[in-house]
Formats: C-alpha cells, structure tokens, sequence
C-alpha cells in the first residue's frame, strides 16, 4: 500500500504583526521570515515526521528547487514533483502577538495541473493505495474521479473551502478533516452536531473528524463518535496547525491505532506545532509527539 499526498507547495512569506491589518490600514510589520509550505506540503511533512513514507505530487515554479532538497530532508518522495515556468505557489501571512494567521494566496504553479500530468501519477498507484487532497490545486475534481476509479482511499481535507468543491464528488471521500468553518460552508448547518449529522446524513459510509480549534476536535464514523480535548499552549505561529494535526492524523489510521489514541496523538503534534514560528519547520517528529506530556 502506498500514500500518495498530490497537494499545494507554497513558499510562505510571513510577517509579524501586532495585529492582523484592517480594511484601509496601513500597519509596519515586526519582521519577515520566507519558509516552506502549503497544505499538501506541510501534510506530507507530517505524514513524513509520523513515520509514514509519502509519494508528494505537485507543481512548483523556477524558484521552487528548493522543495526538492526540503522533501529529501524530511523523506518525502519527490518522483511526481514537476517544475514549470512562471511563479511558485505563494502566501502572505499575517500572525499577530497572539500567534492567530490570516493568510493571503497566490495560486502559481499549484494551478498548472493538466490532465495528462494526473493521470501520469495517477498510473503509478492501484487499488488499496491512499490518496491525500487538500484545495489548493487545480484539477481536483478529476483528481477524485480518476483516484477513485483506481480503487484508492480518498482522504480530503476541503481546505481552503471554495467553489472548486462544488464540482467534486464527494461521495467519493472516505475520510473527511476539516475544521468548524469549512464545516459550515459545506454543509450550511452552524453547529458541531448539526454539522456532523448532515455530513453523515450526505456521506454516510465517511469517517468524520472535525476540529474546532482551541476547543478540541470530534471523530464520527457510524455509531462511533467522540470528542478529545485540545491542550491549552502558549501559541506563537498557529501556521499548519491543522495540516500537522491532519498528517498526524492520516499517520495514525494508517497504523491502524484505535481512533482515540490517533486523535490524541494528532492533538499533541499540533499542540506542538503552534509553539514554534513557521509552517513545516514547526511540524514536530513523533519521538517530540510521544513525549508530550500535559
Ligand atoms: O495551512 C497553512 C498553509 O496554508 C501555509 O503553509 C500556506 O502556504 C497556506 O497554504
């Protein structure tokens, strides 16, 4: 069985705020820092620190040579990884004293996905394999259908929500991960229950985690459903906290750990993750995971 994540590289420039900019302000930042990631990338990277071998597909533009070199340190395969012209995948973040984000996109390579280049992945992975999407590539309807025709699991993470989802057929996802806002979006509903009950009541073979943030996150799968608990940490950089919590997440049912202790586990790694600036760089190794303690 073999994992692939075809997901976002982005270079993220990130400037310290004392608070997220208004409409018509003009604000000073308190400093730059340009660092690696994206939500394919930086779940690859978690998928990678939890121990879990990942094939990572996506484009990056000419001055995106640095993931490959990034990939091969945090063993991530790098085989479908392509380089085009024009402009990388990017961001303009925004994290303030209180270590919140507010994130701006520029799509760049991530939306040079062709057909032809899908199904040339795609031709390298069978039945029983594991795809992983997130929503900042083109293609993705088509990415599901061919995935799904294959006979791979599909795992989504409908991040960021928009209308690029509305053509995907969901029916085919076995595993959703979104947080409370996405959730809303997809489903209309404005509660953690009633979000839940309509995703079942739509999808009803999909396991279901749902995060909310500071208040923890729920799993659903049939008659099974729980809530864990989020630690209460000094956050600095909330960046790729729910990407970290998302790669740690796919790690754990893929070792086929009881569902408790995978969400446990995913908590702690984003737990981590926010006490530390960045995007990937601030995804924690499982031996940092296994040994948090609160
Ligand atoms: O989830 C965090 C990520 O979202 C950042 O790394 C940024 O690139 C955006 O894609």
């Amino acid at each position: 069985m073999k994992v692939l994540n075809f997901g976002s590289l982005n270079i993220d420039y990130t400037y310290r705020v004392n608070h997220i900019v208004k409409e018509g302000e003009t604000i000073s930042s308190n400093g730059l820092t340009m660092s690696l990631g994206g939500k394919g990338f930086n779940q690859s990277v978690a998928m990678a620190r939890a121990g879990i071998p990942v094939y990572h597909a996506g484009l990056v533009g000419e001055e995106g040579l640095e993931f490959y070199d990034a990939c091969e340190t945090f063993g991530i395969k790098t085989d479908y990884i392509k380089t085009v012209t024009g402009k990388c995948g990017h961001t303009v973040i925004q994290v303030d004293d209180k270590g919140q984000n507010c994130i701006v996109l520029f799509g760049g390579a991530n939306q040079k996905n062709s057909k032809e280049f899908v199904d040339e992945v795609l031709k390298n992975f069978e039945t029983g394999d594991i795809i992983v999407l997130q929503n900042e590539i083109n293609e993705l309807p088509y990415i599901i259908d061919q995935a799904f025709a294959k006979g791979m699991t599909i795992v989504f993470n409908p991040s960021p929500l928009n209308e690029q989802i509305a053509e995907c057929d969901l029916g085919k996802v076995s595993v959703f991960i979104m947080n409370e806002t996405e959730g809303q979006q997809l489903t209309g509903m404005t509660t953690p229950s009633t979000i839940i009950s309509n995703m079942e009541a739509n999808f009803t073979n999909a396991k279901i985690v749902l995060t909310l943030g500071k208040k923890g996150s729920i799993y659903h799968h049939g008659d099974d459903e729980f809530y864990q608990a989020a630690f209460d940490v000094n956050a600095v950089d909330t960046t790729a906290a729910g990407d970290t919590f998302t790669g740690y997440l796919i790690a754990g049912i893929l070792k086929k750990m009881p569902m408790r202790q995978v969400l446990l586990m995913a908590t702690k790694a984003s737990a981590l993750a926010v006490q530390k600036e960045g995007a990937a760089k601030s995804i924690p190794f499982m031996s940092e995971v296994e040994l948090f303690n609160m």
